[in-house]
């Protein structure tokens, strides 16, 4: 088990879905850092399902509530602990199928690696609940950022079958979180809320693809050869439940072009270098190139389903039947979007603590 992430900026995460509350503990902050409830809170506002199709309709109230590390608005250098009330749990469905593990959840590893001691009420530690606490750790990690200007962004690119079109990161910046499906591409978001009430309708559920940008990074960030740029990012966003592939740059798409193709020229532009394109994706070597940071998380599709799907009794050990009941988001890609940019924050506030970009305390 590791339920923490990180080298000197440390999350680490507790909580379960129907337990009594879901946090995060944040320690190598630097101390100083200007942090209030309400910082967090409109990062965790962003994470609350919207009340429309689609959507899960759990309502939490999530007030954050910082119970240590803060003194008169700055960090002090302590751990901080971060924390919402569960409240509006109904754990009924659970008990129901608690020894049918409902397929494509983890209900089934989790019961064998943990012995049946795991809490399977509304997916226990394996709920998408649980990333509640790292948006509130991304929302320290963006505060820290902050002080060397460093942005991160998301947002939907793909849901079901459709795609987005380009949009500028001003677009991004100021339509995203205008929608509930956190598209910046106005155009496209119809046909995708269409297509999410059809799924809905089917009593199916759809995937979808979530872009992250980091703008303003330096060059320097990542320390090859174990703790890459991509690869704590990957690791990073792998920790998200449903999250099941991650690229970067080009991604996939470098595989069938040629090296002319693929290859971002170096220019000097107002005495910089820069690169001319940007297939790599903002990272040389494992090494932030001074690029925007470009990747794309894959999301599956939500494994809990209206429709009949076949299981088995662990406790009789036969083949079975199984509809699942409870409160679910048919797509997750949009609740996905700001978790993301979470997890981002949260791995370049580590490596730049690491590669000396951001002090101890803030002065
Ligand atoms: C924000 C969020 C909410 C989620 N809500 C649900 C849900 O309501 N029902 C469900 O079956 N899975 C939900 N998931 C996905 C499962 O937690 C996840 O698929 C499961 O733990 C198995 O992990 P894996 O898909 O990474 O293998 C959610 C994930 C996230 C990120």
């Amino acid at each position: 088990m590791n339920n923490s992430f990180g080298e000197l900026f440390r999350i680490t995460l507790f909580g379960e879905s129907h337990g009594s509350c879901a946090g995060v503990v944040v320690d190598g902050c630097p101390a100083g850092l200007l942090l209030s409830e309400r910082d967090i809170q409109s990062e965790v506002d962003k994470r609350k399902p919207v009340p429309q199709a689609g959507q899960t309709p759990r309502r939490e109230e999530d007030q954050v509530q910082i119970l240590a590390g803060v003194f008169k608005g700055r960090t002090t250098g302590a751990p901080i602990c971060l924390l919402v009330w569960n409240k509006d749990t109904d754990s009924s469905a659970y008990e129901k199928i608690k020894n049918t593990p409902r397929p494509g959840h983890a209900d089934y590893t989790a019961f064998v690696k943990y012995g049946g001691l795991n809490d399977y009420r509304g997916g226990g530690r394996f709920s998408g609940r649980v990333t509640v606490g790292l948006v509130m750790a991304g929302a320290v990690a963006k505060n820290v950022l902050n002080l060397k200007a460093i942005e991160v962004l998301a947002h939907t690119v793909q849901l079901g079958s459709i795609k987005a079109g380009e949009s500028t990161y001003w677009q991004i910046r100021s339509r995203t979180y205008k929608n509930s499906l956190r598209c910046a591409d106005a155009k496209v978001v119809k046909l995708m809320l269409e297509e999410l009430i059809k799924a809905e309708r089917e009593g199916n559920s759809l995937g979808g693809v979530v872009e992250g940008i980091a703008l303003n990074l330096p060059v320097g960030l990542g320390e090859p050869f174990f703790d890459t740029l991509e690869g704590q990012l990957a690791k990073a966003l792998f920790a998200i439940p449903a999250v099941k592939g991650v690229e970067f740059g080009a991604g996939f798409r470098a595989a069938e072009m040629k090296g002319s193709e693929n290859n971002d020229p170096l220019k000097i532009e107002d005495g910089r270098i820069v690169m001319g394109s940007n297939n790599a994706g903002g990272v040389l070597g494992g090494i932030s190139d001074g690029m925007p940071l470009i990747l794309r998380a894959a999301v599956k599709p939500t494994p809990s389903i209206a429709q009949n799907q076949q299981s088995v009794n662990l406790e009789t050990m036969k083949e079975t039947r199984m509809t699942i009941k409870g409160r679910h988001d048919v797509c997750l890609a949009p609740r996905a979007v700001v978790i993301v940019e979470s997890m981002m924050a949260v791995t370049l506030c580590d490596l730049a603590l690491r590669a000396g970009l951001i002090e101890r305390i803030v002065k």
